[in-house]
């Protein structure tokens, strides 16, 4: 029995994330979910986005299904840190990986490109780097105020998700692309440099090179099938990954996995997206990023055929419709929802 914790968190987090139980549900898979009531609406009533006791309860389970958190009523660096930052930091979940495939059927917005030019898998460093937190403020209002927000990289900490992205390039097209920006950051982004080239030396059977994270951006547009596993630090592939989204058809078809890989940590599943506050509540979010990584998380516990099925109904259903109005169609998020559902039936 797969204990999975489902966070549906804000916005339209609830609206897709109850589609992806649903459609994992159709699987009929020895899975048992526990709802964990955490976010804005808690933070509201308890001060806080979720309980002291918050990582035993995740460590009691295999996995958790996320939505998205993040409400205009709290400010954004409390939320996120209460919660979804907090738990990656505190899991140890150090590598977040995100494909970014165009799925048939899902308008791409570069001209010209279709499915086969776009298959893409970023590999994000997820604990440390410019997301370290670390940092402070004083002289609070006067003129001299200031602001420090200080990026840490470890040579552990780089180490294993490089070498995380080249065990995967090599189980896919043998390409391995590592951005940084260390001709202006002389420091954190040049020792990343320095242990991707060790780390290199270890897999010579892919090919590596090295980007300027600015000239990556411009060749994502430009030529995205000359991509395969790109590893970045966490703020240049969480850039990265919502330009990627957009090449994958918007937003709502991205997911990712948060993983701690090697140990037994439960992984954290999510959409790419956030709680999208601007179409919250109308029933039109788009339920693909979210059925995505259920997808994702099924594979990581084991369910390979489940993983394969979900999959493979939200391909069909990408194909053939319905869609939502972000990728061309007209659909609401639970008539995608319900067409996934009746494939898996
Ligand atoms: P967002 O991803 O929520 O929205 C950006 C744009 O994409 C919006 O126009 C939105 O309508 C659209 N969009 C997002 N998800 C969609 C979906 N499933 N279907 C169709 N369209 C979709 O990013 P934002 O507006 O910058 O952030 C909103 C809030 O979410 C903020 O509080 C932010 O901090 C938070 N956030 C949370 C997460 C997370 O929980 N993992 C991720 C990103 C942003
Ligand atoms: C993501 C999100 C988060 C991030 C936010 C909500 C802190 O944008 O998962 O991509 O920046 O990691
Ligand atoms: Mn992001």
């Amino acid at each position: 029995m797969h204990r999975v914790a489902l966070l549906a968190g804000d916005g339209v987090g609830p609206e897709v994330i109850v589609e992806a139980r649903r459609a994992v549900d159709a699987l009929d898979l020895a899975l048992a979910w526990t709802e964990l009531p955490w976010g804005s609406a808690y933070w509201h009533e308890h001060g806080r986005m979720m309980p002291e006791d918050a990582l035993d309860i995740v460590h009691a389970h295999d996995a958790i299904l996320m939505g998205a958190v993040g409400d205009p009523s709290v400010p954004d660096h409390v939320s996120l840190w209460g919660l979804i930052l907090d738990l990656r930091q505190r899991l140890d979940l150090w590598a977040n990986v995100r494909p970014a495939r165009l799925l048939e059927g899902i308008p791409c917005p570069l001209a010209g490109r279709g499915p086969a030019d776009v298959d893409m898998l970023f590999v994000r460093e997820n604990t440390e780097g410019e997301y370290a937190g670390v940092g402070g403020r004083a002289h609070r209002t006067l003129p001299a105020e200031v602001a420090v927000e200080v990026s840490v990289f470890t040579r552990t900490g780089v180490e294993r998700v490089v070498r995380h992205a080249f065990e995967l390039a090599e189980t896919r097209r043998g390409v391995l692309t590592s951005a940084t920006k260390s001709n202006a950051s002389r420091f954190g982004y040049v020792l990343w440099d320095e242990v991707a080239e060790e780390v290199a030396a270890e897999h010579p059977g892919v090919r590596y090179e090295r980007v300027l994270v600015d000239a990556l951006a411009a060749r994502m547009v430009r030529d995205p099938g000359s991509l395969d596993v790109v590893v970045a630090s966490n703020l240049f592939a969480d850039i990265l990954t919502d330009l990627a989204a957009a090449i994958q058809g918007g937003m709502g078809m991205a997911a990712s996995a948060n993983l701690a890989p090697g140990s037994g940590t439960p992984g954290l599943f999510e959409p790419v997206h956030g709680s999208a506050p601007d179409i919250a509540g109308q029933g039109v979010a788009n339920p693909a990023g979210a059925v995505w990584s259920a997808s994702l998380m099924l594979e990581h516990l084991g369910e390979t055929e489940g993983a394969r099925r979900l999959m493979s109904a939200l391909q069909d259903v990408c194909r053939e419709g319905p869609r939502t109005r972000d990728v061309g169609g007209s659909a609401t998020t639970r008539e995608v929802g319900d067409a996934i559902v009746a494939r898996l039936a």
